[in-house]
């Protein structure tokens, strides 16, 4: 992605205004908050928008966001193991696409940029969502899961906006059921 701020001869901070996506506006959503919404046909595989935002490093996000406030909110998407983008600076509307467990379009990332793209044809109106799987850590427990509460609302929804590896979900589901119930001993080799 093109860097945030750009070099002019007026000033060395211009901001760069991001484009605007003809594709989707942002309204409120019954997930929650602001969502983005379809406003003309998307095909299936359509490239839908780019996520936009600051390039800053994993401990600059560290530094910045601290997960201690009483609900979890995040416009950050992790890059790679380098950067991390935070969308509260410099980002386009892209950063109000909500996370769904059964989504309609899914990330794509490609030469340093984030893309979203159309996984099935989205009619106007309907909300565009993809699944944000954030990274499970080895040390979560039921307070982490019941912090991470996914409102999707789908069928398929999982509880929770985190990746579950697949030999803890039925303990996240007792965890989500308000069962605080011991956590099994992780298998030698998960492949997931
Ligand atoms: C990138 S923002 C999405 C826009 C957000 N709705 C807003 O109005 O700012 C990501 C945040 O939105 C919320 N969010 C998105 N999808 C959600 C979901 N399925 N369930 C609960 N909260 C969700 C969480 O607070 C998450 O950290
Ligand atoms: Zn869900």
């Amino acid at each position: 992605m093109t860097p945030v701020r750009k070099s002019t001869k007026k000033s060395s901070k211009t901001l760069v205004k991001p484009p605007k996506s003809e594709l989707y506006e942002v309204r409120r959503s019954k997930i929650q908050g602001r969502g983005a919404f379809a406003i003309k046909p998307i095909r299936k595989g359509q490239k839908v928008d780019e996520y936009w935002g600051q390039r800053i490093t994993h401990e600059e996000a560290d530094d910045r966001y601290k997960d201690n406030d009483a609900r979890h909110h995040t416009f950050l998407f992790v890059l790679d193991d380098e950067t991390v983008l935070d969308a509260r600076y410099g980002g386009n509307d892209a950063r109000f696409i909500n996370h769904s467990c059964d989504p309609n379009c899914e990330t794509e990332i490609e030469k340093g940029h984030i893309y979203i793209k159309a996984i099935k044809a989205i009619a106007p109106e309907t909300e565009l969502t993809y699944d944000y799987r954030f990274a499970w850590q080895d040390d979560y427990g039921p307070k982490d899961v019941r912090y991470y509460t996914c409102r999707c609302g789908s069928k398929k929804c999982r509880g929770t906006i985190l990746k579950v590896p697949v030999y803890l979900r039925p303990t996240v589901r007792e965890w989500l059921a308000g069962n605080d119930v011991k956590k099994p001993r992780k298998p030698a080799k998960t492949t997931r």
